[in-house]
């Protein structure tokens, strides 16, 4: 038997005014997979991912998560959606009067989870992305690299259902890069955690055998080696 996808989208387009960014997209997220979204400035990738997290409505088409067309929703069942999913914004959406150790902390709260549980969560997460010493520093006194590492710790820490990466390693290092694209694969792999993550970094993405697809004058397709 065949699994129902995580995330479905069917004969997705998405105008702006007059401005078409996306036409007819079909694309399969199967469950606990990793899948690479490339395509250049302004193809649609942030598009693309904000209508799977049901943050921007597509003008024609739907999208169906576990076999549920979210188009349709409103209101809670939007919201429980939004919080199975670990979203790391392109732009930076910290929050500015919060404290990285309480921007971290937000998804356990929401979750309500205790405050022992939060301490050790957020400790131990940035630890691990390698900013223990900047829990107590506020996001204008971090520079681009730590804020993304940041937001990538709030998206991870409350176990997402499902990772929605949007260029997470925009201005690292090449080696800091690499070390979060192996972060988020190992989510995959030994948590099963499913994943998109949109990239301009092809050589990375060459160097795997995950799904990728770019968006190309406005058509969503299998990536073949370029874009
Ligand atoms: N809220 C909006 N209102 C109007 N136009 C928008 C909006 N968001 C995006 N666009 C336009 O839609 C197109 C696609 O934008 P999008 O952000 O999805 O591209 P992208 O592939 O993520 O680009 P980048 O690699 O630069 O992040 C662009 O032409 C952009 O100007
Ligand atoms: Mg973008």
């Amino acid at each position: 038997m065949t699994q129902t996808p995580l995330v479905y989208l069917s004969g997705v387009s998405k105008a702006y005014n007059n401005n078409v960014v996306l036409r007819q997209a079909d694309l399969v997220i199967p469950q606990g997979s990793f899948t690479f979204l490339l395509g250049h400035t302004g193809a649609g990738k942030s598009t693309l991912l904000k209508m799977i997290s049901g943050e921007v409505k597509p003008t024609k088409g739907k999208i169906y998560v576990k076999g549920q067309d979210i188009t349709r929703w409103s209101g809670s069942k939007k919201a429980n959606w939004r919080r199975c999913i670990g979203y790391v914004f392109q732009e930076d959406r910290l929050l500015t009067y919060r404290t990285v150790y309480e921007n971290v902390a937000l998804p356990l709260e929401i979750h309500e989870c205790s405050r022992r549980q939060i301490k050790d969560k957020v400790i131990s997460i940035l630890k691990v992305l390698g900013i223990g010493s900047k829990a107590y520093a506020y996001p204008d006194e971090l520079s681009g690299g730590e804020k993304q590492r940041v937001s990538l710790a709030r998206a991870i820490v409350a176990n997402p259902e499902i990772i929605i990466a949007d260029e997470p390693t925009a201005q690292l290092d090449p080696i800091t890069a690499q070390e979060i694209f192996s972060l988020l694969s190992s989510l995959n792999q030994s948590a099963g955690i499913s994943v998109i993550m949109a990239t301009h970094e092809w050589e990375l993405v060459s160097k795997t055998k995950y799904p990728s697809y770019v968006v190309r004058d406005g058509l969503l397709m299998p990536w073949e080696g370029s874009i």
